[in-house]
């Protein structure tokens, strides 16, 4: 940063304010959150730093629209919305906030699981309408059940910690982790097909890259142990949303959790007709705590790299 200026430093999405108290202390903050696209193309044209969160499309165009950019900031995990080569090649650092919101996305997850597998949400739905159904709702419980994760990083080891509490066994599929890994976060590791075949429950936990989309597909859901229940709070994409209904219409599949789609905001689709389905609009980091955390983290790795320091949580070399 040049002696005696300040950044500009767009804030894209909503965030929590921890984020532009921060940068306000060595930057001038823009907040852009709410505005249509053509308005954030435009605030961005003098930025040397950006925010966001999963909502905005870093891709390219908005890249060509922002000369000065140095430093992207995802208050989150997933980067799948920024385009990384892109960036890279211009020479723009993209960094994200790791470990801000994993206990709140795990948590979900299992607020999911439970809620799947014990019709809450549906349960919730026919009081308010009205009704009494006792007898319409009888669950499965989580004790003695085995959970499959697929992929057991930073929020699967922490999903697979409480289900060990629940009285679950955990399987995981992640061909990045050692047997040893796995075991230390309480799982044995499986080929993804013996997981689908031993999983009463299977979560995902893993990133939407070329090689995740569609890997639950029709073939996946063959493979399946009948009656199991899939939880999704990691990316829309990785789950075939057409052949997970079919799976649950033919009985296959006893229900879905999800909290994320391959298209977001979800607006209809095959799932959410089926009563057998919880959804919610991606939610998992929505607390508090998550926000507050993600906002901090991601404000204090713009600073640093606008300052030209080390800035662990930075996603490319640049
Ligand atoms: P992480 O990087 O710590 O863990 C991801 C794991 O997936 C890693 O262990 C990796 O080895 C594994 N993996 C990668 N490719 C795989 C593959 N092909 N098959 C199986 N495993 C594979 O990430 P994390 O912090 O645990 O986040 C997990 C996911 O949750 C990410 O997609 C993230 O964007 C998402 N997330 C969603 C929400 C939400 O609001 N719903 C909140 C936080 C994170
Ligand atoms: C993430 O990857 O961190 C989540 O999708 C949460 C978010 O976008 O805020």
């Amino acid at each position: 940063m040049a002696a005696g200026t300040r950044p500009v430093v767009v804030i894209a999405e909503v965030l929590a304010a921890s984020c532009a108290e921060y940068l306000r202390d060595t930057c001038e903050v823009v907040e852009a959150a709410g505005e249509p696209r053509s308005r954030l193309l435009s605030l961005v044209s003098d930025a040397e730093g950006l925010v966001v969160r999963s909502g905005t499309r870093v891709d390219r165009e908005l890249l060509e629209a922002a000369p000065r950019l140095r430093v992207v900031g995802r208050a989150g995990v997933g980067v799948d919305n920024i385009d990384l080569d892109e960036a890279t090649r211009r020479g723009i650092l993209v960094a994200n906030a790791p470990l801000a919101n994993s206990v709140s996305a795990a948590e979900h997850a299992f607020g999911l699981m439970l809620s799947q597998a014990r019709n809450i949400a549906r349960a919730d739905a026919t009081i308010r309408a009205g009704r009494w159904d006792r007898a319409a709702f009888r669950g499965v419980e989580l004790d003695g059940k085995v959970l499959g994760l697929v992929g057991l990083g930073r929020i699967g080891a922490l999903v697979a910690h409480r289900a060990l509490a629940f009285g679950m066994s955990v399987l995981a599929y992640d061909p990045y982790i050692t047997a040893d890994q796995a075991r230390q976060a309480g799982g044995e590791l499986r080929d993804l097909d013996s997981l689908l075949a031993e999983s009463d429950f299977i979560s995902l936990h893993l990133p939407r890259t070329p090689e995740t989309e569609n890997l639950l597909d029709a073939v996946a859901f063959s493979k399946v142990k009948p009656g199991v229940r899939i939880v999704n709070a990691s990316r829309g994409g990785i789950i075939d949303e057409d052949a997970l209904a079919a799976a649950i219409r033919s009985g296959r599949v006893a229900g879905a959790a999800l909290d994320v789609f391959a298209t977001e905001p979800l607006v209809g689709g095959p799932l959410v007709d089926l009563p057998q389905v919880v959804l919610t609009p991606h939610l998992g980091a929505s607390t508090a705590e998550a926000q507050d955390k993600a906002g901090l983290h991601v404000a204090e790795a713009v600073v640093a790299g606008l300052m030209g320091e080390p800035v662990p949580a930075a996603v490319n070399r640049v």
